[in-house]
């Protein structure tokens, strides 16, 4: 067995695992890949060169896969998810800050990033640390933030009205009839560390239940330029052969979209997760 080894990416976000391919991953590796990424949220891994099946492979290590309603599936792979940006679109999947599924009942555990063709520069995706961000919060507002719920939407986003309907992307995007909404408690207790953490995002958390929306997104807009301070977040320079393992109940994401007239394709595996518990 060889040891994996853990070096912080960013002081208060994501680690870099090196010593390790994903596609021939022992027992032993598995397990301490799953305990950092239970504490860390984010593993960064470089020089991978995963073939679709040793993706998927490396996923159902981890668990169930969830098939996303929206993305286009990469031909004969219809668990794997295509995003995609082509030279001549502007608009890019995921440009905002989010978390993968948390419209659903039951939210995704984590999503698994392959690089397939990448532009000459740009395309970086940055991710946030929701633990350190929770962390960061007065006692008060904790206190405060665990008595509440969020309602959790992707109408405004996958509907027939929604954002990208209106954009040079929605050919590439489906299911609006598949759109719908979930509350979930403000903070839940992270089911594997155990941790607190901050489950709202500005890329789907629509209000808070009882609250009026003008209510709402005082406090939603609070918490996300709270947690999209520099000391919890850090940005991904993909290179060819770099694969991403982010946990989607304790970290955000956005792809940059900085790349216009060349082209950018990723392919991502989403795992299934448990229902989630107020903290
Ligand atoms: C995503 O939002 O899942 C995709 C992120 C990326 O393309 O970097």
């Amino acid at each position: 067995m060889t040891e994996l080894s853990l070096t912080p990416f960013s002081p208060g976000c994501g680690v870099t695992v090196d010593n390790v391919q994903l596609a021939a991953l022992d027992d032993a590796q598995l397990q301490a890949l799953r305990a950092a990424f239970a504490e860390h949220g984010v593993l960064f891994f470089r020089e991978q060169a995963l073939s679709p099946e040793q993706h998927l492979g490396f996923a159902k290590r981890f668990g169930e896969l969830v098939i996303n309603k929206f993305f286009q599936p990469v031909d004969g792979y219809p668990a794997i998810a295509e995003v995609r940006k082509e030279k001549a679109q502007k608009t890019n999947i995921g440009g905002g800050w989010h978390t993968d599924h948390s419209y659903d009942e039951i939210p995704a555990m984590g999503s698994i990033l392959v690089a397939r063709q990448l532009p000459s520069s740009g395309g970086d995706t940055h991710f946030a640390n929701l633990y350190a961000a929770y962390d960061g919060l007065s006692p008060g507002l904790q206190k405060t933030l665990k008595t509440l719920r969020a309602v959790h939407s992707n109408k405004h986003l996958y509907g027939a009205d929604g954002y990208y309907a209106g954009t040079d992307i929605a050919g590439q995007l489906g299911g609006h009839d598949s759109v719908g909404d979930a509350t979930h408690p403000m903070v839940i207790i992270h089911p594997e560390s155990g941790r607190h953490t901050l489950y709202v995002n500005p890329g789907h958390t629509l209000g808070i239940e009882g609250w009026t929306m003008e209510e709402s997104k005082a406090l939603l807009d609070y918490l996300c330029q709270h947690v999209a301070q520099p000391q919890y977040t850090c940005e991904f320079n993909w290179q060819p052969g770099s694969v991403v393992f982010w946990d989607n109940r304790a970290t955000w994401h956005y792809a940059q979209n900085d790349y216009h007239g060349e082209s950018r394709l990723m392919h991502r595996v989403t795992l299934a997760g448990s229902r989630l518990a107020a903290a």
